[in-house]
């Protein structure tokens, strides 16, 4: 089995370069699942309907979300007939919406979970428990699971992945868009990297124009949140995994910009 997941998709600039790289993608590498983090897919922050769709009718399978999946208020309106799209799992019961979908290819099923951190990020329950309780539930259906941690610290996604090794075949850090090096196999058979990165605009911080950025830095005063303009990034991973023995045997990282070229 062969599995694709883009990293956080940041505004147009970012749908832009879905657009443009992901049948090239498809085609280099041929996953049987595609999976995209959507959470910052409309103007930085959120996602709308039509995203939704554009993204599932341009190839992906499942769009996972994270601390973002609130930001446009008619998410509320659709999340709950969106069947391909999930938010974290560990928001408080009662959230609509679900943080585990099922999708099935070639004859096999995978199961995608959306967990969120809490370092640095607001209280919810614990991702450590949700995600035991809900690989136990997977497991009944599929030997096949896919982990979506978005989290802000490093320390709390690495402890995610060894938690998870040998009970998930992949755990995929989002959230912090800057593509860690450390992308590995651990010893049971989970394909990790701490931050796969962003897909957005590659001049800015994390995707947003820079001036506000650095004005807040040196002022400590509010802005404006803008999406930059200019040149674009595409970040993301692609998982290999052994059918027979159901263990993840290669995670290779992929950035596609200015500074490193797609080779078709
Ligand atoms: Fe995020």
């Amino acid at each position: 089995m062969i599995i694709l997941f883009v990293g956080d998709v940041v505004g147009s600039p970012g749908r832009q370069m879905v657009k443009e790289y992901l049948p090239k993608l498809k085609k280099k590498y041929s996953p049987h699942f595609t999976i995209i983090n959507g959470e910052n897919a409309a103007h930085g922050k959120g996602i709308t309907e039509g995203i939704y769709r554009s993204f599932i009718e341009g190839g992906a399978d499942v769009i996972t979300m994270g601390n973002h999946t609130w930001n446009k208020k008619e998410i509320f309106d659709f999340i709950d007939d969106a069947k391909q799209l999930i938010r974290p799992a560990n928001f408080p019961t009662g959230n609509p919406g679900k943080g585990i979908a099922y999708v099935k290819s070639a004859g096999k099923e995978l199961a995608v979970i959306n967990l969120q951190g809490r370092t640095f990020l607001p209280p919810i329950d614990c991702p450590f428990q949700k995600a035991d309780e809900l690989i136990g539930e997977a497991k009944k259906r599929t030997p096949y699971i896919f982990v979506d941690f978005h989290a802000e610290a490093t320390s709390e996604k690495l402890a995610m992945g060894w938690y998870l090794d040998g009970r998930a075949q992949a755990v995929v850090g989002t959230h912090t868009h800057v593509q860690t090096a450390d992308n590995r196999v651990l010893p049971e058979g989970t394909a990790f990297i701490t931050d796969v990165g962003m897909t957005g605009p590659y001049n800015g911080i994390l995707g947003v124009e820079r001036e506000t950025i650095i004005k807040r830095f040196k002022t400590g005063l509010p802005g404006r949140f803008e999406v930059a303009e200019g040149p674009t990034s595409l970040s993301a991973v692609v998982i290999q995994i052994n059918d027979q023995t159901k263990k993840a045997v290669k995670i290779e990282r992929i950035l596609i910009n200015d500074d490193h070229m797609f080779f078709e």
